[in-house]
């Protein structure tokens, strides 16, 4: 069933995957300061976009988003351990985020850095045990194999790695794409084809959606750099400069915020023409796509 909005279905589906969360590490039985450094930073907020993109993509096949449910949490808890350790002092060393004070702040960095690896090694626990219902064993297989990819050397952890080796330097555009693909894209990139995967995709139409998540990757790390420049400290729950304090590589630093915006211009439009190729019902990934490049937070 098609809901009417992306409002109603945001709000169904960020309810249900944050009961997830917090039921899954409320049952752990581990230190109540563990439990209590990764609930933090669970439940500090945060717009849930990658859950969201999970459930958008199974209910454009027509499937129950629902079977997404332990998927989408699993990639929260990736997303919230990589904003946890990137927050770090010998990171990016902030001290707000999704509106608070940042893990390491309340908890101390050592704590900070045990609470990330909790997440991390809990999120492949959830795959694990995804229902049958949800995911037959060659799909949980696939959903494992894709996020250890997308989360590690070849993805994420990648991205931060050569984003830090970037910092005080000019790159090429070429290499600061590859920070931004490999930063943020591919933990996206992955929650799009996690969704793919569940609802019984065929190969060419993950190879389209993987068009379609390069594009929305892109742009939601641009608008992430411009939002560091021209948001404020109350929408964005972290301090605005950041980027610029560490003299980090951006797509405004390189391109100038116009050059910036025309770029997340012309990857919302590439993102939107991959999804009407797909042939699927794509009403709410592209109201999904409208808001990576309008929001303000
Ligand atoms: C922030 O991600 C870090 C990036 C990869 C740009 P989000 O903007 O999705 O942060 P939350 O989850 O809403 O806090
Ligand atoms: C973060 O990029 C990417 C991650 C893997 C967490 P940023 O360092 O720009 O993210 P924010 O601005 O701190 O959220
Ligand atoms: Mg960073
Ligand atoms: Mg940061
Ligand atoms: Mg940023």
């Amino acid at each position: 069933m098609h809901p009417v909005s992306l409002e109603s279905f945001m709000i169904e589906y960020k309810t249900l995957v944050e009961e997830r969360l917090r039921d899954t590490v409320g049952a752990l039985k581990t230190p109540e300061n563990l439990a209590n450094a990764m609930l933090y930073s669970l439940e500090a907020g945060g717009k849930r976009i990658r859950p969201l993109l999970v459930f958008a993509v199974i209910d454009s096949f027509g499937k129950n988003p629902k079977h997404g449910l332990d998927a989408a949490a699993a990639i929260e808890m990736v997303h919230t351990y990589s904003l946890i350790h990137d927050d770090l002092p010998s990171m990016d060393d902030d001290d707000l985020r999704r509106g608070k004070p940042t893990n390491h702040k309340v908890f101390g960095e050592a704590t900070a850095i045990l609470a990330g690896d909790a997440l991390l090694t809990l999120s492949f626990n959830m795959l694990a045990e995804m229902s049958e219902e949800s995911a037959s064993a060659t799909v949980k297989l696939a959903l494992i194999k894709g996020l250890s990819s997308a989360a590690g050397a070849l993805g994420m952890v990648g991205g931060q790695i050569a984003d830090m080796e970037g910092e005080h330097k000019e790159l090429t555009l070429e290499q600061l794409e590859y920070i931004h693909i490999h930063k943020t894209g591919k933990l996206l990139e992955y929650s799009i084809i996690a969704g793919a995967e569940i609802a019984g995709a065929t190969p060419v139409q993950k190879e389209i959606l993987t068009k379609f998540a390069y594009h929305i990757g892109l742009a939601f790390q641009i608008r992430d750099d411009i939002l560091d420049l021209e948001g404020t400290e109350e929408l964005i729950g972290k301090p605005v400069g950041s980027d610029t304090a560490n003299e980090k590589s951006t797509y405004p630093a390189l391109l100038g915020l116009e050059g910036a915006k025309q770029a997340l211009e012309e990857h919302l439009l590439n993102a939107k023409e991959a999804l009407s190729s797909t042939g699927l019902q794509v009403e709410i990934l592209s109201q999904i796509t409208d808001l990576i490049g309008l929001r303000n937070h």
